[in-house]
């Protein structure tokens, strides 16, 4: 973690983009660990989830919300100093189609950032809470059409970025601390998504009763062993 922290805490930039925003989630970590910067613009195709981040950072002029699918934005009307792809290579269909569309809306000599949870390595029983609970949703977004792969390897990962156009590229693993004092509202916050994905299957298709087996494991493992975020796998280089 500290690795990634230093790289982060020596980049002054003006313009960043986070491709695939969500709620902001990783615009909280760079906002906090960036030397300098002007503004961060997140960008998601979800309509909740960017009223989700433009009301939790609300307070910050130099953030701001695009609701778009990322593939419209064209490059000649802006290109960023930094571009961000955090947790989501593996909604993508084809992660290196995307990987190249970021790059292009990346300025020359521009850093490109990758922070990608991985499913393999040495990882704790709470972050293996986090990727049973991944992998299970992938399985339900899949079955209702929505393009959600299991999460990659660390070793897939950094084959998927071989032929992007970057150079000085650093490859780390890091982990996000394990949040002990909030793992009741974590824990809370988990049951509740998990039942409501659920909810997502209708009670007479099939594959309901094998997915509430699942998630009833996956509780159980919760309560065993608490949640942490999975062990990541961090990338960065600047744009040839
Ligand atoms: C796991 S979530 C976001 C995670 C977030 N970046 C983080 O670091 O926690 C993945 C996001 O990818 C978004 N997404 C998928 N395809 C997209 C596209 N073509 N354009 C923009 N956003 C997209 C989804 O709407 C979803 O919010």
């Amino acid at each position: 973690m500290n690795k990634v922290i230093n790289i982060l805490n020596n980049i002054e930039i003006d313009d960043v983009l986070d491709i695939a925003t969500g709620r902001g989630q990783f615009i909280q970590f760079l906002m906090k660990n960036l030397k300098n910067y002007n503004t961060i613009t997140g960008v998601d195709n979800h309509s909740k989830s960017i009223q989700m981040a433009r009301e939790s950072f609300s307070e910050y002029e130099d953030v701001n919300f695009i609701e778009k699918n990322f593939f419209e934005l064209d490059p000649k009307n802006h290109k960023y100093d930094a571009v961000s792809v955090s947790n989501s290579l593996h909604h993508f269909a084809n992660p290196e189609k995307c990987l190249n569309k970021a790059l292009s809306l990346l300025k020359q000599n521009g850093y490109f950032i990758i922070s990608e949870m991985h499913r393999n390595g040495e990882q704790s029983e709470s972050q293996k809470t986090h990727i049973m609970f991944h992998h299970w949703s992938a399985e339900i977004d899949n079955h209702n059409g929505v393009t959600h792969y299991r999460t990659f390897t660390h070793e897939k990962l950094i084959k998927l970025t071989r032929n992007l156009d970057i150079i000085n590229k650093k490859v780390l693993k890091f982990s996000y601390p394990y949040d002990k004092k909030n793992q009741k509202e974590i824990k809370s916050y988990l049951k509740k998504a998990i039942n409501k994905k659920l909810e997502s299957i209708d009670k007479n298709e099939n594959i309901f009763k094998k997915m509430e087996e699942k998630k009833n494991r996956i509780l159980d493992h919760l309560d065993e062993y608490g949640f942490a975020s999975s062990e990541m796998t961090f990338i960065i280089g600047r744009k040839r």
